[in-house]
């Protein structure tokens, strides 16, 4: 087949112009290996005069991208200015209801409207591809719709936010606290337009969300993901954790659990050895356990030009070659509602207070342990400068539920000074 594929690009900042400049440097590699030319028919973008570094003066230019995703010579629509709401689900539904194919790189829209766009699409014979939504570069949804469709999906998990880890990590590195860190990834412009879509876990939530509609066949449920973001992790638990063996990071976790689909997206202790651990910097990670493939690990950019653009590319070479999909996996009517694990899976938990330096202090939280049903597995207490000790406990496995009832006896006890900080230990 030589016919081209035709595409309209919607959205020319760093991702789209990163697609264009794919096209035009790998033309031939991309006729190769897809059968057929892949060409842009038409772009658009918000301001026509910017300077952008990409030669467009070959394609026809529309202002609005409701028009650009219906025209007769775009056979995909190629979304790439984000936002859940507004002119990118605008078009993205204009270009559907047409019958055009769609790929994106928008989480938030797919993780709002996922559902109802992946049945506009197949009532229509389109598809929907967003591997650029989740993980940037990392072909994480084509691993798991795909490599491991043979397997029942145990549990998915990642860390899926380079702006997020990037703190924590730097954090570690340098001793600042969280604000001055903040600040310096905002003046390396890491963070998005809405820094809560970052450090309040918002954006790897929506990721974590779309994954757990592949992973587990449910519908796309973001309103059930726990989030809770970096912004309370101080670099005292950052210090006393790795003095622990632990790190932290905004980790997503979704499982299939017998209550029903947990969904979390929360800084939690992993082993500083572990590959999660072990993950540094902008660098995103994602962990997949499937019955029969035991666990795959992806590790990668997850967000910038290359690696974005690239994972777009993928979903259009898939359109190109023929290759047709259901947007989460399996067909959208098949997909079943989420019903949202209240009670997390039990875990071990590391815990740290201010206890008064008196005879007692720590039997009286021993004893508030005790009765909670919780066992303790390690616990150090560090020199005491003030009238007050800092104390770290580790905990063997145990509910929420458990430790919230501990929590509050523990501020009965009237020897805990301040709140006391307790973050869940993955077992990764
Ligand atoms: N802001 C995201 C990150 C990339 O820092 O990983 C886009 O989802």
């Amino acid at each position: 087949m030589t016919t081209p594929l035709r595409l309209g690009i919607a959205g020319l900042g760093t991702v789209g112009i990163g697609v264009v400049k794919i096209i035009q440097a790998h033309a031939d590699l991309l006729t190769e290996r897809s059968g057929r030319p892949v060409v842009i028919s038409a772009v658009s973008a918000r301001s026509r005069s910017k300077d952008r570094s990409a030669d467009l003066s070959g394609y026809a230019w529309e202002t609005d991208p409701v028009a650009l995703a219906t025209r007769d010579d775009v056979d995909v629509f190629v979304e790439l200015m984000g936002g859940a709401d507004g002119p990118a689900k605008d078009a993205t539904e204009a270009a559907l209801d047409v019958g055009k194919d769609v790929v994106t790189a928008n989480k938030a829209m797919l993780a709002h409207y996922g559902q109802e766009l992946a049945q506009t699409a197949e009532a229509q014979g389109a598809v929907i591809r967003f591997e650029a939504a989740v993980a940037g570069g990392i072909p994480v949804v084509k691993a798991l719709t795909e490599g491991l469709a043979g397997n029942e999906i145990r549990r998915v998990m990642g860390v899926m936010n380079g702006t997020c880890n990037y703190i924590l990590t730097r954090m570690e590195s340098s001793g600042l606290p969280y604000e001055d860190v903040f600040e310096e990834a905002k003046q390396l412009g890491y963070l998005e337009a809405d820094p809560t879509l970052d450090v309040g876990g918002i954006d790897a939530g929506h990721k974590l969300s779309l994954l757990a509609s592949i992973a587990f066949g449910t519908q796309v449920a973001f309103d059930a993901v726990e989030l809770e973001g970096i912004q309370r992790i101080s670099i005292e638990d950052i210090h006393h954790a790795a003095d622990m063996g632990f790190k932290i990071k905004l980790l997503g976790v979704a499982q299939m659990t017998g209550r029903g689909l947990e969904q979390r997206m929360s800084p939690c202790l992993v082993p500083a050895t572990s590959p999660l651990g072990q993950l540094d910097g902008g660098t995103n990670m994602v962990v997949m356990e499937g019955d029969a493939v035991g666990q795959i690990v992806l590790r990668g950019a997850g967000a910038g030009e290359g690696p974005t653009a690239s994972a777009v590319m993928a979903d259009i070479l898939d359109i190109a070659r023929g290759y047709r999909i259901s947007t989460f996996g399996k067909p959208a009517a098949r997909l079943t509602p989420a019903k949202a694990a209240k009670a997390t899976a039990p875990a071990p938990y590391y815990l740290r207070m201010e206890l008064q330096d008196k005879p007692g202090a720590l039997a009286k939280i021993a004893t508030v342990l005790g009765e909670a049903g919780i066992s303790i597995d390690r616990m150090r207490q560090y020199g005491h400068a003030r009238e007050s000790a800092p104390v770290l406990i580790v905990t063997h496995k145990t509910t929420r539920d458990s430790l919230d009832h501990a929590l509050s006896g523990f501020a009965a006890t009237q020897v805990v000074m301040g709140e006391p900080v307790a973050i869940r230990i993955e077992e990764v």
